[in-house]
This record gives C-alpha cells, sequence and structure tokens, in this order.
C-alpha cells in the first residue's frame, strides 16, 4: 500500500517537473490592416501599474526600443544615456501555455529595452508604440526573455492574415496545435550581419523549375516581418510572373493593368472567385535532401478589387542587396520555428491544408 502511494506522488511528481520544464510563453501578435505591420502586446511595469504596449515585430532588428511616454509609469530600474535615448530595464509579463492556450500569467521578469524620442516611430502605425528585436543577436527581446526563464533559445511565429485575429509569438518550444500538431519540416538558418536567412536551392511553380541563372540563389532568401510582400530580384519576379500568367490565362483569367506595387494583375473572368492560381515551392536544403516549403492560394495573391487579383510579389530591381525578401503576405498562417540552439528554422505545413489558421 505504502509502495503504491510512494510510486503515485512520485509519477504525480515527475508530471509536474516535466510541466514546468515544458513551460511555454506566448504573447498575442495582431495585423494592423491598414499598415500590414505585425505587433506584439506586451504589459510593461509590474503589478498593478502595468501598460500595455504595441510592438512591431522586426526579425532583422537587434535593439527593442519604444517612446516610453506610452508606459504610464516606467520604474526605470536602471538607466542610462544613449544616442538614441535612454537604456531602461523594467519587467515584462507574458502568458504561459499549454496546449497552445493561454494559462496564466508567468513571474514578471526584467528586461532591457530603450526609449526612443517619437520621430523614430515614423512610419508606423499610430497604435504601435516602437520595435521588438527579434534579430539572432546577442540581446534581442526573445533572447532575454528565454533566459529571464532559463528556456531553450528558439522562438515561433504565426502571423494571422486579418486584423482581428490574434496570432501567436511563442518563446521556448512552441506548443501549436496542442495534441494535434501540424507537420513542420527543417532547414539549416544562416545568420548573416544579424539577418536570418535560409540556402535556396531552385524555385518551383506549379512543379517545374524555374529556369535561373544559379548565382542570383546564391545569397539565399532573408526572411522579414517588416516587409509586406516578398521582393524577388528582376529575373526571378519575371519568371515566376511568367509562369503565373500562363496558368490564371488557362484558367480564365485576363491580364489586367498593374495596381502598384505589384506589376501582374488578373481579372477572374470565367475563373470564378479563385484565389489557387499557381503553387510556388522553394526548394530548401533539408537533412540529406532538397526539401519544399510551398505558397499557394492566399499567400500567392491579394485581393485588389471585386473581381482583380494581383500576384502578391514585388520587382526589387536588377541588383538588390539580397536578390529575395520573403515578406509577411507569404508567412501568413504559417507557422515557423526559429531555433538558435540548432541554427534551424522549421516551417509547417500551409495551415490552409489543415483547416486552421494562426488567427483564433
Ligand atoms: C521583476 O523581475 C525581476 C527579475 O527579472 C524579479 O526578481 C522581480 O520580482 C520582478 N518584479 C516584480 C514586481 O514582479
Ligand atoms: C545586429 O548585430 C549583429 C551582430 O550581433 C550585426 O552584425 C548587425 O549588423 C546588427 N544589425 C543591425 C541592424 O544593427
Ligand atoms: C542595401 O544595403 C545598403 C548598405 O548596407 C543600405 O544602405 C541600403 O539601405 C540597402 N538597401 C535596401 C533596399 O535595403
Ligand atoms: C478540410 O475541410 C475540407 C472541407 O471543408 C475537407 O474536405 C478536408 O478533408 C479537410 N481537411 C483536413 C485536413 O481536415
Amino acid at each position: 500500500m505504502g509502495g503504491l502511494t510512494h510510486l503515485i506522488v512520485f509519477v504525480s511528481m515527475c508530471a509536474a517537473i516535466t510541466l514546468i520544464s515544458e513551460a511555454q510563453y506566448l504573447i498575442p501578435v495582431t495585423k494592423d490592416e491598414p499598415t500590414k505591420q505585425f505587433y506584439t502586446t506586451v504589459n510593461i511595469g509590474a503589478g498593478g501599474m502595468s501598460s500595455p504596449v504595441n510592438l512591431l515585430l522586426d526579425l532583422g532588428t537587434n535593439l527593442t526600443w519604444l517612446n516610453c511616454r506610452k508606459i504610464r509609469l516606467l520604474s526605470s530600474l536602471r538607466a542610462w544615456p544613449r544616442p538614441t535615448g535612454r537604456v531602461v530595464q523594467d519587467n515584462t509579463t507574458i502568458f504561459t501555455t499549454q496546449s497552445g492556450k493561454p494559462i496564466s500569467i508567468a513571474p514578471s521578469r526584467r528586461f532591457t529595452f530603450s526609449c526612443a524620442v517619437e520621430k523614430y516611430r515614423q512610419g508606423m502605425a499610430p497604435r504601435i508604440a516602437g520595435v521588438v528585436a527579434l534579430s539572432p543577436g546577442e540581446f534581442p527581446f526573445w533572447r532575454q526573455i528565454a533566459s529571464a526563464y532559463n528556456i531553450i533559445p528558439k522562438f515561433a511565429l504565426c502571423l494571422p492574415s486579418y486584423g482581428r485575429g490574434l496570432g501567436y509569438f511563442y518563446i521556448g518550444t512552441h506548443s501549436f496545435g496542442g495534441s494535434n500538431p501540424v507537420p513542420m519540416t527543417l532547414t539549416p538558418l544562416k545568420i548573416d550581419s544579424g539577418k536570418y536567412l535560409v540556402s535556396v536551392t531552385s524555385i518551383y511553380v506549379d512543379g517545374v523549375s524555374l529556369t535561373l541563372d544559379p548565382s542570383l540563389l546564391e545569397g539565399g532568401a532573408q526572411l522579414s516581418t517588416v516587409v509586406p510582400y516578398t521582393v524577388l530580384q528582376t529575373d526571378i519576379y519575371n519568371a515566376l510572373a511568367q509562369s503565373f500568367t500562363l496558368k490564371a490565362k488557362k484558367i480564365g483569367m485576363s491580364e489586367t493593368t498593374g495596381h502598384a506595387p505589384f506589376k501582374h494583375c488578373f481579372e477572374e473572368g470565367a475563373s470564378g472567385k479563385n484565389m489557387d492560381v499557381s503553387v510556388m515551392e522553394i526548394g530548401l536544403p533539408g537533412n540529406g535532401r532538397e526539401v519544399k516549403w510551398r505558397f499557394q492560394g492566399a499567400n500567392m495573391v491579394v485581393r485588389v478589387s471585386e473581381t482583380v487579383i494581383c500576384l502578391a510579389f514585388v520587382d526589387g530591381g536588377k541588383k538588390p542587396n539580397e536578390s529575395m525578401v520573403v515578406g509577411t503576405h507569404q508567412l501568413e498562417n504559417y507557422l515557423i520555428e526559429f531555433d538558435l540552439s540548432t541554427t534551424r528554422m522549421a516551417f509547417s505545413d500551409p495551415l490552409v491544408l489543415h483547416n486552421i489558421s494562426c488567427a483564433k
């Protein structure tokens, strides 16, 4: 009898320990429709005096900063002047989750950010107070949180496609989908000058590889949460647009005038309300073989009027800094994980294939 009780206690202790070590940290992600900017909401300040602030998600920024006037009471645990403003520390509150759902507020932890003056906010949606740094650098927000809670250095994003749905920003191991996890594919991450890139082996449209000068793909593709539509070097853009146009015409669409920043737009005509024109796949190195990151439907096109859709990619010119920058329209409704413990990125199937989305 005593033995059994011990066993039960032992088992439940293990369960409790497992739960703690797999604690998940989650903050919501919102899309500001007019600007197509994605932000997360963090509570700064501890206890009763915390203020929610909206911060733009930026994979390319090292320094988290905001207009500190948006905070009711700044503890200013430490403050020292810097050219851009003051660097301060305050506590932030985030949620722990289980099976993908927020369950409770985690004990608040301190993080360091910078107070910048209003002019740095230029171009941002009025409701956004600053920027949350998600770079692979030494001190971005996600790394500060991971080290404050002593969890594995990785984070995952699920960007919602419309403004009223809340998406997900997990720090540590994600639990998206709960007991029905979506399949994820791994590819090595390349970290270069504070940017996240993936190597590109080829680009396919409807299963056929685009004919491209291999040097165009050499630099790989950068991932961005601030570029709204994927930007492609001219030759890559043209090859994609050509294949896409052929397919669009085949299914009864007719080409119409461009709609800035988009160059290829189509009257839906006889095709009906059909966003599923072409499937694009980016070939990436996997575990000893090529893996494919698939884009289709709403990730490929954007509706600009009742009857017109456009190819949702932008021509970046002949000599852009990067031949491919994957933007947010293409990242919506995927779960993307940046794992700095293994330097790998994991991407899900398009969530639409599983009848789910990033919006809850
Ligand atoms: C703020 O965070 C620190 C650790 O980072 C913690 O020790 C402290 O208790 C927190 N303050 C409050 C009021 O929660
Ligand atoms: C961020 O820091 C890295 C080094 O950790 C540096 O290479 C990169 O240029 C920095 N990025 C910006 C935008 O300052
Ligand atoms: C390209 O890189 C240069 C130098 O790093 C930078 O000044 C410029 O703003 C970049 N252009 C774009 C479009 O990002
Ligand atoms: C998604 O829903 C469609 C119909 O609404 C159904 O045919 C399909 O099997 C579903 N797919 C999954 C993966 O549940």
